[in-house]
């Protein structure tokens, strides 16, 4: 994460007044105004499989992908996909059936797959570049929280850590099911909700976990948060796995990278550490709201929604993140 911040600081700038979310790396996906009342949403994500299953797959990083217009509390329309694939190695009916996931995951979104790209390759990789809509005042960014507001969390945390157990054939069917459940739901029931709700910041957990995206969304508001470690909730079997040592190096990394820009209370564990650094694939909303707009928001959920108090913001400190238990 840090090489690739390097990396990008090295490239020049867009100097574009329509271009009202850029490269801020806390936030999903670039909002482009088109006229005073209708922006683009634009964002891509693809990446190798976390479940042996290519259709399952295929619907995973369809979720995925779109998450991200979600977040900013966008309305996804169209999207490509992007297919690496070793043409050689893997049967056609596989590429048939990621495709098929991905494309049953956007028609229930109710967007379209208007096209893609396909590359041979040794591994395969797949995920969509997604173009959505919204107004140009109201998308929701990583910046804009504020001192007195609750932090919601709308899916269990611990994905990586579960698909890590499953690659080593050590996971229970039925913990690897609940983690498929909440990687192949939508974010769009929490858009709606905290679009409703009013939420002054938000932005979706994926590759940098919890703690990683929450010091970032600090970093962007000019604010710090305290998180209540025993609120978080957790995917059913992820903290056995992480006891277990089934920890994705990504993980480890998104640890090593925070360690300096958070506070830890000496009752949180190591291991629930590894947990709230755990890379997401298709993780849930981290919203940053007032007191009345997590009451309105906690009215929407559901089975399929989560709206768990995980925390507040509070004024700045010199570090980002207090971690409590
Ligand atoms: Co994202
Ligand atoms: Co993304």
């Amino acid at each position: 994460m840090s090489d690739l911040a390097y990396v990008l600081r090295q490239l020049p700038r867009p100097h574009d007044a329509n271009l009202l979310v850029g490269d801020n790396p806390a936030d999903d996906a670039a909002v482009y105004r088109l006229s005073d009342d209708l922006a683009l949403v634009q964002t891509v994500d693809f990446f190798t499989p976390v479940v042996d299953d290519a259709y399952t797959f295929g619907r995973i990083a369809a979720a995925n992908a779109l998450s991200d217009v979600y977040a900013m509390g966008g309305r996804p329309l169209t999207a490509l996909n992007i297919v690496a694939f070793p043409v050689k190695k893997l049967a056609a009916q596989v590429l048939v059936d990621l495709l098929r996931g991905g494309s049953e995951m956007a028609t229930s979104a109710g967007v379209t797959i208007v096209g893609g790209h396909t590359v041979e390759d040794d591994e395969p990789k797949y995920g969509l570049a997604v173009t959505g809509t919204v107004h140009p005042d109201k998308y929701i960014s990583a910046r804009g929280a504020q001192p007195g507001d609750v932090l919601l969390l709308t899916k269990p945390i611990g994905t990586g850590i579960v698909t890590t157990a499953l690659k080593a054939g050590q996971s229970h069917e039925a913990h690897v099911a609940e983690a498929v459940r909440w990687m192949t739901t939508l974010n769009r029931a929490g858009s709606e909700a905290m679009l409703s709700a009013a939420a002054h910041a938000a932005t979706d957990i994926t590759g940098f976990g919890l703690l990683g995206h929450l010091t970032d969304l600090c970093a962007a508001s000019e604010v710090s948060a305290v998180l209540d470690s025993e609120a978080v909730p957790f995917l059913p079997g992820a903290l056995e796995y992480a006891r277990m040592g089934h920890i994705p190096s990504g993980t480890r990394t998104n640890l090593d990278f925070v360690r300096d820009r958070i506070s830890v209370t000496p009752g949180v564990s190591d291991l629930v550490l590894a947990l709230l650094s755990d890379a997401q694939t298709s993780g849930g909303l981290r919203i940053a709201l007032d007191p009345h707009g997590a009451e309105a928001f906690a009215r929407h959920a559901g089975v399929d929604l989560l709206a768990v108090q995980v925390g507040q913001i509070v004024p700045r400190t010199d570090r980002g993140v207090q971690v409590r238990n």
